[in-house]
């Protein structure tokens, strides 16, 4: 069953609700998927909300898609992304595979998380990213659901910008760069979510 009369009520302000600073927020997530992926990739983005990291990823020149089950989330995605963004739940299968799919801060929204991987899997031609709150769900049974669904190279890596506060420049610029080291994922122990991209 599917509930999101929380977010049809904030849907016209999600990003700002949601975000300290949403575009930095949704540039900083953009820049990072589209390292994972060759130019002009397809893209379709599950819970992809009010689109705005679709906005950034049109940008950068990838064919991105959204899908979300709130019609309101959808109707405020469509003013800047059109019939690029579709209502629909967790079980949408695009009529085409993808080259990516990404899911962001709504992994949990799947009751059956190794099955929803699967069914990624089943339409995704190269890469699965999508983020998680390591301190709500262990990572080593989520990174188990994930290679049980087929996925075969995991990669995962903090993601050191705060969603509800804004760091001093030179401090946030530093997260930035230590990010890819072994080391920085201890941060994600009080702050942070983790990162994953997968290979088919
Ligand atoms: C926390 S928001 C995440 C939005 C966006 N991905 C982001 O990172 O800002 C969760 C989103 O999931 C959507 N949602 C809730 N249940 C869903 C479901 N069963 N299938 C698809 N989308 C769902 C909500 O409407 C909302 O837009």
């Amino acid at each position: 069953m599917t509930s999101t009369h929380k977010y049809d009520a904030i849907a016209e302000r999600y990003s700002e609700h949601d975000y300290a600073d949403a575009e930095r927020y949704y540039a900083r997530r953009a820049k990072l998927v589209a390292a994972q992926l060759a130019p002009g990739a397809s893209i379709l983005d599950f819970a992809c909300g009010d689109g705005g990291l679709g906005r950034h990823l049109l940008a950068l020149g990838f064919d991105y898609r959204g899908v979300d089950a709130s019609g309101p989330m959808v109707r405020v995605a469509r003013r800047s992304l059109g019939d690029r963004v579709v209502q629909g739940t967790l079980e949408y299968t695009p009529p085409e595979p993808v080259d990516a799919t990404t899911i962001f801060r709504s992994l949990y929204l799947a009751p059956d998380r190794r099955a929803f991987l699967e069914h990624l899997h089943g339409f995704t031609r190269a890469k699965l990213i999508f983020d998680f709150d390591p301190r709500a769900h262990a990572p080593r049974e989520v990174l188990a659901d994930v290679r049980a669904a087929g996925w075969r190279r995991v990669e995962v890596r903090p993601f050191l910008t705060p969603q509800r506060g804004k760091l001093p420049g030179p401090l946030q610029a530093l997260l930035h760069a230590i990010e890819p080291l072994p080391g920085a994922r201890a941060l994600t122990r009080v702050r942070f979510p983790l990162l994953v991209s997968a290979s088919a």
